[in-house]
């Protein structure tokens, strides 16, 4: 706090979940400085799960059928009010690694046993396919800013152990006008509402995790945050000024400006991540060739995981280390520029998936 008033910072633009949940976008306020991100009483929409499916429920928004429970006892004695394949997922941050998918009630009374008696909330499983809408909201007005598609799992076409995300598109055209109208209006503006009626408006931008079912779009859970690599698929489309559009969600003046304006390409990203991810990674590898990705047309290469030795080497220094960006007229051709990019860098270490935006190609027959 004391940085952003000496240096007379004219906006703080909070990016992960912990220090949102933790109060910092409230520390700034207080502070009269103009913030980007909820407050922590509105970031409990990513904080709690439990709050968030109560509130759902309370204002009518469609959700996966739940019960909150408290310890183990109770879980499993509500398990077997659900079907199979049931969800089992830990109430509070766990940095996306607290869901169970259990397909046999031996795996979900495990997934429970392994929440360790902390809140939990069982949920009915959704059927459909799962996109993300990113909506800007000033505590009062919400617009929709881009739609995206993540790539949770580790390996080629949905494989092995969940990730913070492996690659994204931007837009997922699986959510037609249509479906993010639906979006907008059965879930995101009665969101919006219901926190500002108690007392806890939410500013910032809203990540809508939804499951396209076929009764509609569902909310599977909310984020406050833009996602990664989310982020890094919708910020290469962005054509407006970005700090105008963050200053009017953080003044409340959304409503006064003209909607964000996003290319019509398409923007994929390829997380390039490091031997070991997600479990341990293996950290200390050259990285080379980032000059080189990005000459090939419209890539551009996000550093996440890297650090810069003494000697001037770039080295990985974490479990996603490089995201690597291409826009495209298409999905197709984003995605071959992309990975013309990705094998342009040296990173004897690093390993990516190679079929980002199949789910879209294969509905495109491409
Ligand atoms: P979450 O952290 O709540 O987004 O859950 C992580 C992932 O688990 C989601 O992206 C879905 O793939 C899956 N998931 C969570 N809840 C459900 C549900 N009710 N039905 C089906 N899949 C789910
Ligand atoms: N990529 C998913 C997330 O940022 O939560």
């Amino acid at each position: 706090m004391a940085l952003a008033r000496s240096a007379k910072v004219g906006l703080v633009v909070v990016g992960p979940e912990a220090p949102l949940v933790a109060g910092v976008a409230d520390a700034c306020r207080s502070a009269g400085i103009a913030v980007f991100g909820p407050n922590a009483a509105a970031a409990e929409l990513e904080g709690s799960k439990g709050f968030t499916k109560d509130l759902c429920a309370a204002a009518g928004i469609p959700t996966a059928a739940y019960v909150r429970a408290n310890g183990a006892e109770q879980a499993l004695a509500e398990l077997s009010r659900f079907s199979l394949p049931v969800v089992v997922k830990a109430d509070g941050l766990a940095a996306g690694k607290g869901v169970t998918v259990a397909e046999t009630r031996e795996e979900a009374g495990a997934a429970i046993a392994d929440i360790d008696n902390a809140p939990l909330v069982i949920e009915e499983f959704l059927r459909g396919e799962e996109a993300s809408l990113f909506a800007l909201v000033d505590g009062e007005t919400a617009v929709p800013l881009a739609s995206a598609q993540d790539h949770k799992r580790v390996g080629d076409r949905d494989t092995g152990p969940n990730t913070g995300g492996m690659g994204a598109y931007s837009p997922a055209r699986v959510l037609t006008p249509e479906l993010e109208g639906r979006a907008m209006a059965e879930i995101v503006l009665p969101t919006v509402r219901a926190m500002a009626a108690r007392g806890t408006p939410f500013s910032g931008v809203l990540y809508a995790g939804l499951m396209l079912t076929d009764e509609g779009p569902k909310l599977i859970e909310y984020n406050v945050r833009f996602g990664d690599p989310e982020c890094e698929a919708i910020m290469p489309r962005m054509e407006g000024d970005l700090a105008e559009l963050l200053l009017a969600v953080a003044t409340g003046r959304l409503g006064e400006i003209d909607p964000p304006e996003l290319s019509h390409e398409t923007a994929v990203t390829v997380v390039l991540a490091a031997q070991g991810y997600p479990g341990t990674p293996r950290k200390g590898c050259l990285v080379d060739g980032i000059e080189a990705a990005e000459q090939v047309e419209g890539v551009t290469v996000f550093q996440a995981g890297t650090a810069r030795h003494g000697s001037g080497a770039l080295l990985s220094a974490g479990g996603r280390v490089l995201a690597v960006t291409a826009r495209g007229p298409t999905l197709a051709e984003a995605r071959a520029r992309a990975y013309r990019a990705v094998d342009a860098i040296d990173f004897a270490d690093g390993f990516c998936r190679r079929d980002i935006g199949w789910r879209e190609l294969a509905r495109e027959g491409a």
